[in-house]
């Protein structure tokens, strides 16, 4: 999605937005620009492409010597790609320039009246409205004309605005896009997300929806839309610039892959005490809920898939998981009896931030699991817990996913404790799992060299299955969705014993399917699906336990994974497939972390 940067102080700006869209870009974007303000006037650098494109223009260029600029990595919504469609966008006067995240929702209608009024739109994009209403209102007061002009703006927006009348003068505005405000020494900055800001600065104030920053180098004022001033607290970033960047490996995805295991320590570590797990701040009681709802987008809801059956064996509670993007268009029941647990690694995308919304309004109570501290959803949420993966700049997720599945085991151990659902001794086994589990995600990790010759052997076939029953099948889904989305090779995970119901009808000589076979307790009954596929000539490539030998005479291929509880297998069985995928996209050539067509934080519909 968009991601955009602003820039005051004393040193030259288009350096510092370029290096800041550089480290935007793994939100996905196709096209980027920069404006700075230069000697009376504000002057623009665009690029179709990647943001190097636009470097290399800047050294060509070099007509853009200011201290106080504004840039975007923009992500096509309204408009194809294209140098003119690529924000900032200025006013028709050249008086004021733009940058823009999110969508507005009532620009047709701006649009056309602004046109009947006499203003020449340059570009497709709902973007251009806003900067052609500051035009049409300003009165030479700067906060005036922006409060005006977003008073007429419905929909969402994390926005940058320049004035050429106002040298070092920034506005940011939020509204149901993400936006922060980083704060240094002489200098000051606005920024989608602290990656671009946080080889400047690691104090950061989170803006809220409904409020509005005039930006100087030497003073931040925060107001709501009426012009009140509003009190907002600092917040400091604990980790450094390293996190944000590759350490040595080729691909972000590769180096988020090998931190799994302290990714996984940060997150389970602090939260278990004298052998009880200790979700500090979590006051919920959880006699009062007969229903759980878990909903999410993507991975993070594959997540919730294995949390479902993690919370349902251990709390005896019916748990339901539905896609965030379609729950929130469905005419549901759901009461205050009822809890949702929200996941999400970004805290900003728009279908589970709607679905939340609605489930709000419906007096449920809402749990949010995410990583990115004061993002919109843990904001909106009743209760959070945070998965401690640091920094994911991969499109996808790897250590986002296996953190979200360690927070719902520990809070599925947590909430069957208080409902005094689960024995003594079983808390301890699992607690005890739980604590191995980084050991074990390490351990895993040492079947690299192995599945990249797996790779090698399987990366040409056009399109595979993956197979499994249960917690298994959960993880097929998230194994298929990671070789899809990086590799672009066709893939589906299905249920093994719906495979007769129509898919075994696909498997023919050579078919490549991904069977996992993790869950002891159906073992049988994979290995019979396995039989199946091979009597139809499929290749098999079978992930089981390493306690579990008798794999080898079944399989073609065998990756064998440590053993650990039951319920905890999914932390260990996904990350052979994420390695497969990333090997399998590599030997295809893909762009790995930048996978076409998508974006890392999906902040609108
Ligand atoms: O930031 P979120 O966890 O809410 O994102 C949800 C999905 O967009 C995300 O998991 C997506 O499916 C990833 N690209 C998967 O790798």
């Amino acid at each position: 999605m968009c991601g955009i940067i602003g820039f005051t102080g004393a040193s030259q700006a288009a350096p510092v937005l370029l290096s800041g869209l550089k480290r935007l870009e793994y939100r996905g974007y196709d096209s980027a620009g920069i404006a700075v303000q230069c000697e009376g006037e504000i002057r623009m650098l665009k690029a179709t492409g990647k943001v190097d494109t636009l470097i290399e223009r800047y050294g060509q260029d070099r007509q853009m010597n200011g201290v106080c600029g504004i840039g975007h990595t923009r992500w096509a919504t309204h408009g194809a790609p294209s140098d003119i469609n690529a924000h900032p966008h200025m006013s028709m006067d050249g008086l004021f320039a733009i940058v823009h995240n999110g969508i507005i929702e009532n620009y047709a209608q701006i649009r056309k009246e602004l046109i009947d009024e006499g203003v020449k739109f340059l570009s497709e994009t709902d973007t251009e409205v806003i900067v052609q209403l500051l035009m049409k209102y300003y009165d030479g007061n700067f906060q005036n004309t922006v409060l005006k002009t977003l008073s007429r703006l419905e929909g969402s927006y994390a926005v940058g605005i320049m004035c050429r009348d106002f040298p070092g003068v920034l506005y940011a505005a939020r509204e149901a896009s993400p936006l922060i405000i980083g704060l240094g020494a002489g200098e000051n900055f606005f920024a989608s997300d602290i990656t671009a800001l946080v080889s400047h600065t690691k104090n950061v104030i989170d803006l809220d929806d409904g409020e509005v920053a005039e930006i100087r180098s030497d003073s931040i004022s925060i107001f709501d839309h009426a012009g009140r001033p509003v009190e907002k607290t600092e917040r400091h970033i604990t980790w450094d610039v390293a996190a944000a960047e590759k350490n040595g490996y080729e691909h972000f995805m590769l180096k988020e892959i090998m931190e799994q295991p302290n990714a996984l320590k940060a997150t389970i570590d602090p939260r278990v005490r004298d052998g009880r797990i200790v979700l500090d701040d979590l006051d919920l009681d959880m006699s009062c809920y007969d229903r759980i709802m878990i909903t999410a987008c993507g991975s993070a809801y594959h997540a919730g898939c294995v949390g479902r059956s993690v919370i349902e064996t251990l709390c005896r509670i019916p748990v339901e998981t539905e896609l965030a993007s379609e729950l929130r268009y469905r005419d549901f029941v759901m009461d205050e009896k009822n809890l949702v647990i929200v996941v999400s690694q970004s805290g900003e995308t728009a279908d589970t931030i709607a679905a939340l919304r609605e489930c709000r309004s419906r007096g449920a109570t809402v749990l949010a699991i995410v990583n990115v501290v004061g993002s919109s959803i843990a904001k909106l949420a009743d209760h959070v817990i945070y998965t401690w993966a640091g920094p994911e700049i991969a499109v996808a997720t790897t250590k986002g996913y296996t953190t979200q599945v360690a927070v719902l085991t520990m809070f599925a151990i947590w909430a069957a404790d208080r409902l005094g659902r689960i024995e003594p001794e079983e808390y301890s086994e699992m607690v005890s799992a739980l604590m191995k589990i980084p050991e074990r995600a390490q351990r895993t990790l040492d079947l690299n060299a192995r599945v990249r010759k797996l790779a090698k052997k399987y990366h040409d076939r056009k399109s595979l299955f993956f197979i499994g029953r249960n917690l298994d099948y959960s993880s097929c889904l998230e194994g298929s969705l990671k070789l899809k989305e990086i590799s672009y090779i066709h893939s589906e995970a299905y249920a093994a014993g719906e495979l007769k119901h129509g898919t075994i009808a696909l498997i023919e000589p050579g078919r490549l399917v991904v069977a996992l076979c993790c869950c002891e307790r159906l073992f049988d009954k994979t290995v019979s699906n396995i039989q199946q596929v091979k009597a139809r000539g499929a290749k098999v490539l079978a992930v089981a336990l390493e306690s579990n030998r008798r794999i080898f005479s079944e399989a073609d291929d065998v990756l064998l994974v440590p053993s650990t509880h039951r319920l905890l297998v999914p932390i260990v069985e996904i990350i052979p497939l994420q390695l497969f995928a990333y090997f399998v996209a590599g030997f295809n050539g893909c762009d790995i972390d930048k996978p076409k067509n998508l974006a890392k934080s999906v902040t609108v519909e």
